[in-house]
């Protein structure tokens, strides 16, 4: 029997609601026929965004939204899609598809989804075929208040006051579909884009330079280099950019051969959930370069694409990354959440891969129908949200049974983590074994315990999935195989399933 001992009076370092966050990218149907149907559309909808994907989305209280791309940050004009609908000019979706995009959906129709979702924007620039002068105009743009030529093109496209943005992201994978750049080309760049990013009135931009992929630690190591030491005994130069980001993608092989949604070996969950630890590994990697170069942690991490990327589903445009996602993505979750806390203090960002119909999305909807589901990684979002700007409490495992060996590796059969805030804690369990259940005590100390509530996802298999015909075939409920014992409680956790623990404290 595993015992997970919790200091609930111990508080740790806040972990930024901003992990739990989204990106929406120009890219098969996340935007088109995902979150924007236009305003003729059967599809029930506020000046053409869905109605249904707002009100899910609400739910998560999702932190901030990453726009428009990933890859296609990088081609992608913003001129073009302001003004009225039908005169936008056209253009062609190079990494995506090769389809044409019309750019009905620009900057006023995504400042709008984030007001109806009640979220922060995370505008992504483009560097890679952009200018300077046309990154600095968007943020005029979209953030000057006053009198000036962005602000009066602003007014003239319907639109008064300038928005909020908080998060900019200095172009995207410059490293690759960016731009192709080197790290020292980029570095030098990064700092340049980075200097006509402007503050307009009170609006202060958080500017995120384009990181690393994977283990590419020279990437972070020449962008923490361009930065200087920022650190408290610095020399008083404020760093051109806030962050720099990070990207990794969970796949049960290599690259070139990625493994199916829905269809999978034990061998092949088993090597996904190794590959999902790794994360561990490359935080704790990227973060210790960073704190050569900044020990006061004044420069953020932000994971800003994370998540499963298998085949896509037959029958599907290649280009579009449609997936279907099981009870084993939902398990990818929750491993990175729980490993997310323990870099709170440096990973201030983050930010799944993506929100709808592409990779491990929230939601799916069918092209034909326009049903809509929830998957089960949704859920795990759902059930986490009490963990967003709470304290991490410290989880100290008395024993850890190991599940599987892959290759030299030791895959643990268990995952946890906890949080407290105001007079709550939630406390996460992950059981990744496949075919046994398990006993969990949680030796709870130092704060009384007044109420205890959990919740359970799971399914009779780990590839279950939700579909138009089931929706909640994977989804949550109350769960009641949780006991008081001396000292705290005891849990039993079926084969891959994700509990949480919600504790009332004195
Ligand atoms: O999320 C899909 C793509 O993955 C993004 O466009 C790109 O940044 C990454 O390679």
């Amino acid at each position: 029997m595993t015992t997970y001992v919790i200091n609930l009076d111990l508080p740790g370092a806040v972990q930024s609601r901003h992990l739990y966050g989204h990106f929406a990218e120009h890219l098969g149907r996340c935007i088109y026929g995902g979150f924007w149907v236009g305003e003729d559309s059967d599809i029930p909808n506020e000046r053409g965004i869905r109605s249904d994907v707002v009100e899910a989305l609400r739910a998560l209280n999702i932190p901030n939204l990453r726009w428009p791309g990933g890859c296609f940050a990088d081609e992608y004009h913003w001129k073009d899609g302001i003004g009225p609908r039908e005169q936008r000019p056209r253009m062609v979706n190079t990494h995506w598809g090769n389809v044409e995009e019309n750019n009905h959906f620009g900057t006023h129709e995504f400042m709008d989804l984030v007001e109806l979702l009640g979220t922060d924007a995370y505008v992504n620039g483009n560097v890679g075929s952009g200018t300077v002068r046309e990154m600095s105009e968007w943020v005029e743009y979209l953030t000057r208040d006053g009198d000036s030529p962005m602000v009066r093109l602003r007014k003239e496209n319907g639109r008064e006051q300038p928005w909020k943005v908080p998060y900019w992201g200095i172009g995207n994978e410059a490293w690759g579909c960016g731009g192709n750049m080197t790290a020292q080309a980029y570095a030098d760049l990064a700092r340049q884009y980075a200097t006509f990013l402007r503050d307009h009135g009170d609006n202060k931009l958080y500017r995120i330079a384009a990181g690393a992929n994977v283990d590419d630690f020279g990437w972070t190591e020449a962008l923490m280099k361009s930065v200087g030491c920022v650190g408290c005994n610095s020399s008083g130069v404020a760093s051109p950019y806030q962050a720099i980001s990070l990207h990794y993608y969970t796949m049960s092989a290599e690259w070139e051969n990625k493994g199916k949604a829905t269809v999978f070996t034990d061998d092949e969950y088993y090597a996904t959930m190794a590959n999902a630890w790794h994360i561990n590994t490359l935080l704790k990697r990227h973060t210790t370069i960073m704190d050569h170069y900044d020990p006061c942690k004044t420069i953020g991490l932000v994971l800003d694409e994370w998540g499963t990327w298998w085949q896509v589903e037959e029958g599907t445009n290649p280009g579009f990354l449609y997936q279907q996602n099981t009870m084993r993505d939902a398990l990818v979750a929750s491993v990175h959440f729980d490993i997310f806390g323990k870099y709170a203090d440096r990973l201030f960002m983050a930010n799944i891969a993506q929100t709808v119909n592409v990779l491990q999305a929230m939601i799916l909807t069918d092209p034909d129908t326009g049903a809509l589901v929830l998957t089960p990684t949704y859920h795990v979002f759902e059930m986490n949200t009490a963990h967003h700007d709470a304290h991490v409490l410290d989880v100290v495992a008395k024993d850890a049974p190991v599940s599987r060996k892959i290759g030299d590796k030791k895959l643990p059969a268990l995952s946890a983590s906890a949080s407290t805030k105001d007079n709550s804690a939630l406390i996460s369990l992950s059981n990744l074994d496949l075919d046994h259940a398990r006993t969990i005590t949680l030796d709870l100390r130092g704060r009384e315990v007044t109420g205890v509530t959990a919740r359970i996802l799971t399914a009779p298999d780990v590839r279950d999935h939700n579909t138009p015909d089931a929706p909640d075939a994977v989804a949550p409920r109350e769960w009641t195989e949780i006991s008081r014992v001396d000292g705290g409680l005891q849990v039993e956790l079926p084969a891959h399933s994700y509990v949480t623990v919600s504790l009332d404290l004195a």
